[in-house]
C-alpha cells in the first residue's frame, strides 16, 4: 500500500514539511497489517532509513528529491555505507568519501 494524502482538493488542508505522510503510512501499516510505502518530503538519506528502522513504513519513496537530485540513490548509499550497481563506465566517477558505494569494483591503474 502506497500511502499518499492526495491532494486532490483545494479544501484539503495538510499540513506539509519533512515526512509529513509517514505518519499516514504507519496508522495503515499498523491497521492493516499490509506492506506499506511512505512518501513526502523525504530527503535526506538518514530520515529515509530512520522512517524504516522506526516502523513508519516497510518501504520509503522519494518523488521530488530524485527529480532534484537523480543519483540520490548513490548519495544515500554512500553515506549509509550500502552499495548500489552500476554500469563499469561509471566506476570511475566516484569520490574518495564515496569509493565503497558500488562495492568491491575495480578500475585498474589510474
Ligand atoms: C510532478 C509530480 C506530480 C504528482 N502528481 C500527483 C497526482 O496527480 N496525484 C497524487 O496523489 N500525487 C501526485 N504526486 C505526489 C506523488 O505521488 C508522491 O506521493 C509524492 O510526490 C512523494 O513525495 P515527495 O515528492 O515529497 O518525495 C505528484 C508528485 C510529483 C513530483
Amino acid at each position: 500500500m502506497h500511502v499518499s494524502s492526495g491532494g486532490v482538493s483545494p479544501q484539503q488542508k495538510i499540513p506539509v514539511g519533512p515526512g509529513y505522510q509517514l505518519p499516514l503510512a504507519r496508522q495503515v501499516r499498523e491497521a492493516s497489517g499490509l506492506t506499506t510505502l511512505g512518501v513526502g518530503l523525504i530527503t535526506q538519506a538518514a530520515q529515509a532509513e530512520a522512517a524504516l528502522q522506526n516502523g513508519d513504513a516497510d518501504l520509503v519513496a522519494l518523488a521530488r528529491a530524485f527529480l532534484y537530485n537523480p543519483r540520490w540513490g548513490w548519495q544515500a548509499a554512500a553515506e549509509l555505507g550500502g552499495t548500489v550497481q552500476a554500469m563499469p563506465a561509471y566506476w570511475r566517477c566516484l569520490p574518495k568519501e564515496a569509493q565503497a558505494a558500488f562495492g568491491n569494483v575495480r578500475i585498474g591503474m589510474r
